[in-house]
């Protein structure tokens, strides 16, 4: 066993783990975070998708050991996030899922394209999610729906924009 601590959607943990666990397992069942999903366990699904860092990663052939030091968020730290709001939503709207059990790393790779990459067009979006693969819906919905989060959010900073630029010429070379 190895000692470790890392952060777990804000908590620090400290604990042992056997150097061949992977963070999926440790998420799962030491942490008992079973909203991370497992499909393929080999890498190539991403249903079992969370964030290291910052950085959406696969957590089915990452050792916990070689997140020493890390900030985990698994999709349970996302209840209260803004960006996964409105991609929960736009999924429901887009009708993204059907069984749901891709829903939580196609979340996290959604925000991800969302916080990143702002102007993502469909081809982008679509590379993007290449290494998210669903068994139901066919894809279209799954884009249309970051499509909608992106399409609001950008409609949302030119608006802001606009009404910053009339802001100024009202107060003109007066404003303080
Ligand atoms: S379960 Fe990790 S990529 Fe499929
Ligand atoms: S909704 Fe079933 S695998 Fe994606």
């Amino acid at each position: 066993m190895k000692p470790i601590e890392l952060k777990v959607n804000g908590s620090t943990v400290q604990c042992a783990v056997e150097p061949r666990t992977h963070l999926a397992d440790f998420l799962r069942e030491t942490r008992m975070l079973t909203g991370t999903n497992l499909g393929c366990e080999q890498g190539v699904c991403g249903a079992c998708t969370v964030m290291i860092d910052g950085v959406p990663q696969r957590s089915c052939i990452t050792f916990a050991v070689t997140c020493q030091g890390a900030e985990v968020r698994t999709i349970e730290d996302f209840d209260q996030d803004p960006v996964m709001a409105e991609l929960r939503a736009a999924f429901t709207a887009e009708h993204a899922l059907q069984c749901g059990y891709c829903t939580p790393g196609m979340l996290a790779t959604a925000r991800d394209i969302v916080t990143r990459i702002p102007d993502a067009d469909e081809a982008r979006i679509r590379h993007e999610l290449s290494g998210n693969l669903c068994r139901c819906t066919g894809y279209v919905g799954l884009v249309r729906a970051i499509r909608r989060v992106l399409d609001a959010r950008r409609a949302d900073r030119e608006a802001r924009a606009a009404a910053g630029a009339a802001s100024m010429d009202k107060d003109g070379p007066h404003a303080s």
